[in-house]
C-alpha cells in the first residue's frame, strides 16, 4: 500500500452496518470496495456445491482455485460470480454467513484468500470492509474504524433487510444465530475479530449509517484522505 493509495478499513461484528457505510464512503470518495465477507461467503458456497463437509480442510484448496467476479446489475445492485454463475443472493443467506464463519476459522483458507484481497487495494484508493482488514491485512492503513453497535440492535437490522429481501426470517432464531458467529469470529486463534490498537471505535446504535459515513468522511479528511 502507498500513500497513492489510500485505505479505510473499516472492522466490526455482523450487523454493525459496515457493509452500507462502506459502500457509502466508497462511492463518496470514488475508491474501489472490498467486501472481504463475501469471499468467504463464496469460499463457504463454492465448498457446499462442491459436496465438501462444513470443516473439511480441502475448503483451502476451493478458496484458492475459486473463479470470482464483482459486478453491478443494471438496477445498480451488486453482483457476484462463481464460476461464471451468479451468486449474489445465494451468498446473502443466513446458511451461508454460518458456513463462511466456518471456513474462516481455518488459517489455511485465510492464507488462501489474503492476496487476492490485497490485489483490491488499487489508486485513487480503498475501502474494505471485515474482520481483520485494520488488523492483518491492511495494518498501515491511515484510517482504521472499529464499527459496533448494541446486539439487539444489530439482530433488528439484519432481521430488516433479510425481510426486504423477502427472506422468512425469526429475530429471536437470527439473534441466536448471530451471537453463535460472532463468538466463534471473536474467539477464533487466527485474525479474530478484534479492533486495531489504532482503530476508532464508533458505536452505530443510535446512528443512521449516513451519520456515520460523514464522520468517518470528517475523519478521513483529518488524515489527508481527500479526493
Ligand atoms: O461480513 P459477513 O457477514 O459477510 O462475513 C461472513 C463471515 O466471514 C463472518 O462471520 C466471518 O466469520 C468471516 N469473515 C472473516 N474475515 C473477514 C470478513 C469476514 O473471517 N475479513
Amino acid at each position: 500500500m502507498s500513500e497513492r493509495c489510500p485505505v479505510i478499513a473499516i472492522d466490526g461484528p455482523s450487523g454493525s452496518g459496515k457493509g452500507t457505510v462502506a459502500r457509502g464512503l466508497a462511492r463518496a470518495l470514488g475508491f474501489h470496495l472490498l467486501d472481504s465477507g463475501a469471499l468467504y461467503r463464496l469460499v463457504g458456497l463454492a465448498g457446499a456445491k462442491a459436496g465438501l463437509a462444513p470443516g473439511s480442510p480441502r475448503h483451502a484448496e476451493v478458496a484458492a482455485a475459486m473463479a470470482i467476479r464483482f459486478g453491478v446489475g443494471s438496477d445498480a445492485q451488486e453482483q457476484v460470480f462463481l464460476d461464471d454463475e451468479e451468486v449474489s443472493g445465494q451468498i446473502r443467506t443466513e446458511d451461508v454467513g454460518n458456513l463462511a464463519s466456518q471456513v474462516a476459522s481455518d488459517p489455511k483458507v485465510r492464507a488462501a484468500l489474503t492476496e487476492r484481497q490485497r490485489g483490491f487495494a488499487l489508486p485513487p484508493g480503498l475501502v474494505a470492509d471485515g474482520r481483520d482488514m485494520g488488523t492483518v491485512l491492511f495494518p498501515k492503513a491511515p484510517l482504521k474504524i472499529f464499527l459496533t453497535a448494541s446486539a439487539s440492535a444489530r439482530a433488528q437490522r439484519r432481521y430488516n433487510q433479510l425481510k426486504d429481501k423477502g427472506v422468512d426470517v425469526n429475530l429471536v432464531g437470527l439473534s441466536l444465530d448471530i451471537a453463535e458467529r460472532d463468538a466463534r469470529d471473536a474467539t477464533r486463534a487466527v485474525a479474530p475479530l478484534v479492533a486495531a490498537a489504532d482503530a476508532i471505535s464508533i458505536d452505530s446504535t443510535t446512528l443512521t449509517a449516513d451519520e456515520v459515513i460523514t464522520r468517518v468522511l470528517q475523519l478521513a479528511r483529518t488524515r489527508f484522505i481527500t479526493r
